[in-house]
């Protein structure tokens, strides 16, 4: 059986490190093979685009290189990575994917989501089957952020930069609800630990997955 692609996305101090965790366990208890990865990221290649992607030496470099950037890295890991799990039966769990350019180079920067959506049709066409997208106030995500100490390229935006990407992601995941969950990341860690764990036990539950 060919396995599955479920992502989890939010802003910035959402818990997505921790949530991750639980999820991959969660998975793996419940018997499947399990792959967890990240974008940008999740082959040499691709990592070496998010180091670039984040380095804060190319502050103010433009939204197109951005975007393509991000895109680069994507099309890189879909191939290498992804489509070759998901065909060995494997369950794919990545931290971060195509949303997150709908939500930050879209929301964030302005590029217009129907350039986006053709780099993906063309770059990126393996679509989620689960996102969980774990949001919360900005302020507080920035605030829970910033006690981690020394801020990447992006996380040094402000904070009207972070309303449009949470924005954006609020809009995609209200455009399409059988794909999404949304999560309220502003609970206590536990509590949204919990929450996302309901989440994929019930869409383990619809696809069969055995307990
Ligand atoms: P993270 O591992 O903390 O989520 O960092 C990844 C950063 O990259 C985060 O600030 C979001 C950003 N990003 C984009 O801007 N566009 C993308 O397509 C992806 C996947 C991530």
């Amino acid at each position: 059986m060919k396995g599955r692609l479920i992502t989890l996305e939010g802003g910035e101090g959402a818990g997505k490190s921790t949530v991750l965790t639980a999820l991959r366990e969660r998975l793996a208890a419940r018997g499947l093979d399990v792959v967890v990865t990240r974008e940008p990221g999740g082959t040499p290649f691709s990592e070496a685009a998010r180091a670039l992607m984040l380095d804060p030496a190319y502050r103010g470099i433009c939204a197109e290189s951005e975007l393509l950037l991000a895109f680069a890295a994507r099309a890189q890991h879909v191939r290498e990575l992804i489509v070759p799990a998901l065909a060995a039966g494997r369950w794919v769990l990545s931290d971060r994917y195509t949303d997150a350019s709908y939500a930050y180079q879209g929301g964030g920067r302005g590029q217009p989501l129907e350039r986006i959506a053709a780099l993906e049709a063309w770059a990126a066409p393996v679509q989620p089957d689960l996102t969980l997208l774990l949001d919360l106030p900005v302020a507080q995500g920035l605030a829970r952020a910033g006690a981690r100490g020394a801020a990447d390229r992006i996380e040094s935006e402000g904070a009207e930069f972070f309303e449009r990407v949470r924005s954006a992601y609020r809009e995609r995941a209200a455009q399409q609800p059988a794909r999404f969950r949304i999560v309220d990341a502003s609970q206590p860690v536990d509590v949204v630990r919990t929450a996302a764990i309901a989440h994929i036990d019930a869409f383990l539950d619809a696809a069969g997955v055995g307990a």
